[in-house]
């Protein structure tokens, strides 16, 4: 299965931070934004990935994160010229993705919690060996800003409502689909909607309508964190820290998930950290490296 990173969008809730700046550079706590999604994917043990970014943001995620040779991984960019929404990333990346599965992620979106890697890999399992499409569902006590799923009473899944104005459940779509191949074509054929974006949503309905679309629902127990407001980002980082500080185990260190899914080998995971050995950060990856027999 492949992944994109979809990164790009106007931060307009983040203004005067983002004129200049990409949302999905900004730190949160220790790290670069784009980590967290991108460690996602690499949980979900995807190792070629595609990032999607603004013709003026995309030079700052390859001068971060590279040919993603240094994690094992194939990293490639691609620019987005204009916001034009979320289901435009499979038409730009449809080269990328060729005749394979997709997982996209948005690149703002931090997800962080106990049964988070086996969700993912359950996730691309099912598209894998049934087809389809899995998103999921996570409860919020506002769901006016999201996608929105709609239940029967039996508790199947009957609708998908873009930002209603009054939603018909607290069920929100966050920014992870995994995808069959059929999204290539699905997203081709989506027109824009009312605000003038290729909607997700208007992709998933698709899936919904043939009876492909699974939702799976995240429990209280996953923290799905918003970064589009300085109120989010914020939090964001507070949530890193106090679990970072508390645990001793960093969230969304993508080294240290390279070396844990064998995508590199406790060598390199050292060599890595030396080379960072003035911060924090390097020096907890030469931890994880001395753990693993490393000298
Ligand atoms: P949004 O939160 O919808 O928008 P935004 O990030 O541009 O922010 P604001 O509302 O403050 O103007 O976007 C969700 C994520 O998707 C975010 O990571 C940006 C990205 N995105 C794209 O890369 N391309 C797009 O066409 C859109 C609509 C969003």
């Amino acid at each position: 299965m492949k992944g994109i990173v979809l990164a790009g969008g106007s931060g307009t809730r983040l203004y005067p931070i983002t004129k200049a700046v990409s949302k999905q550079l900004l730190p949160i706590y220790d790290k670069p934004l784009v980590y967290y999604p991108l460690s996602v994917l690499m949980l979900a043990g995807i190792r070629e990935v595609l990032i999607i970014s603004t013709p003026q943001d995309i030079g700052g995620f390859e001068k971060l994160l590279g040919d993603g040779s240094d994690l094992g991984m194939e990293l490639s960019y691609a620019v987005q010229e204009h916001p034009d929404g979320l289901a435009e990333a499979f038409v730009i990346g449809r080269d990328f993705i060729g005749d394979d599965n997709v997982a996209l992620v948005l690149g703002d979106n931090m997800f962080h919690g106990q049964d988070l890697t086996a969700t993912l890999v359950s996730a691309r399992r099912k598209v894998e060996q049934k087809g389809g499409a899995v998103v999921f569902g996570y409860p919020v006590a506002d769901a006016r800003a999201f996608g929105v799923v709609e239940f029967d009473e039996a508790g199947h899944v009957i609708g998908i409502e873009e930002k209603p104005e009054a939603p018909k459940s607290n069920f929100a779509v966050p920014g992870l689909y995994f995808y069959d191949n059929r999204v290539c074509d699905i997203a081709a054929a989506v027109e824009p909607s009312a605000r003038g974006e290729k909607e997700i949503t208007a992709v998933n309905s698709a899936y919904l309508e043939t009876g492909d679309l699974r939702v799976e629902l995240m429990g209280r127990g996953m923290a799905w964190l918003d970064t589009g407001t300085p109120e989010g980002l914020l939090k964001a980082a507070e949530y890193v820290e106090a679990v970072q500080s508390r645990q001793g185990f960093y969230i969304a260190c993508l080294e240290e998930i390279a070396y844990r899914r064998g995508f590199i080998d406790v060598a390199h995971l050292m060599a890595l950290g030396e080379g960072l050995k003035k911060t924090a950060y390097g020096r907890y990856l030469m931890s994880i490296a001395r753990e693993g027999g490393a000298q």
